[in-house]
């Protein structure tokens, strides 16, 4: 299936020939993995990449195994045909679109799992998600066969892993991070934001008011993680349908709490609001 210049692929060999000819042609492929629902912050994947690369493959997939039972698997917005016209005005040369049984055939069984990000920040309330990811990321990189593959710093955890994932497994890919796109008023953009209702919405912007609170007290010369932490959580409970899932500060690299800031560091969350959770975090800076 053709849509004006941007290709439609749904098959995994197909895919792997067109990689392996571009290849032999000294051609650069950059992957943008996504679930689609595509926004201002992937399309900001697919800018990155072309600055590298001369091929660009944005997969939309959701994954069901970095849902947990109970999760929004089978509520997850979709928006398929909007998302390829959004992806070909950005410039993308290829949507891949795989099917569960073609990606997780009968007796699937080999799984992609780090010893210990995972457990920190998102994996202590979602402790199968990481793993869901590293397998599908992986799979991707196979089917894909990208020269670099480009992610997104609002999900900072999971970039964490796919870096360390890469180095582990001598990936010859480059992983490529972007700075969170927000919404004008702050808000990091998300493909979840479209679940939330208007007062839902409004309520939303704690997130990243408790962040900028954060940074303001460290830049303050406040160090000690529990009153960064304590301040944050009373911009988010000032607002009474948000629900903390977790904040924390914590080292960059190795995602482990820390209690006293003396360099740039991260502070990342997760709130529920209603049956939505959205995270946000930032690197605070003394
Ligand atoms: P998804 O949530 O669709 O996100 C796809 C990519 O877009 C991720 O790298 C994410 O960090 C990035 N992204 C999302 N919101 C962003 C924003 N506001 N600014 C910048 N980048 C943003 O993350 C996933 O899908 C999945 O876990 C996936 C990696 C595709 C594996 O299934």
């Amino acid at each position: 299936m053709d849509k004006k210049n941007i290709e439609i692929i749904t098959s995994i060999k197909k895919i792997q020939a067109r990689s392996d000819t571009l290849r032999c042609l000294g051609k650069k492929i950059a992957l943008i993995p996504t679930m689609g629902f595509l926004h201002k912050g992937h399309l900001s994947l697919i800018s990155e990449g072309k600055k590298y690369c001369d091929d660009i493959v944005l997969s939309i997939y959701v994954n069901p195994t970095q849902f947990a039972p109970g999760e929004d698997l089978e509520t997850y917005p979709k928006s398929l045909e909007q998302d390829i016209e959004l992806a070909q005005k950005q410039g993308a040369n290829v949507v891949f679109l795989p099917e569960d049984k073609q990606i997780y055939q009968d007796g699937f069984q080999t799984y992609v799992e780090l010893e210990k990000l995972p457990h920190h920040l998102c994996g202590m309330s979602r402790p199968t998600h990481f793993k869901g990811v590293a397998t599908v990321v992986t799979k991707l990189f196979n089917i894909v066969k990208p020269h670099i593959a480009v992610f997104g710093q609002k999900d900072f955890q999971q970039l964490a892993v796919i870096k360390r994932m890469v180095q582990d497994l001598n990936f010859d890919i480059k992983i490529i991070g972007i700075p969170t796109v927000r919404e004008a008023d702050g808000l990091a953009m998300s493909s979840r934001n479209s679940n939330l209702t208007k007062d839902q919405r409004k309520s939303a912007l704690a997130l990243h008011s408790a962040l900028l609170k954060a940074q303001n007290l460290y830049k303050n010369r406040i160090n000690d993680a529990s009153r960064l932490i304590k301040a944050a959580s009373n911009v988010i409970l000032s607002k009474p349908d948000l629900a903390i899932d977790y904040i924390q500060i914590c080292d960059p690299e190795t995602l482990e709490s820390i209690e006293t800031l003396t360099k740039p560091t991260l502070m990342a969350l997760a709130v529920k609001i209603g049956k939505t959770r959205l995270i946000d975090n930032m690197i605070l800076y003394p």
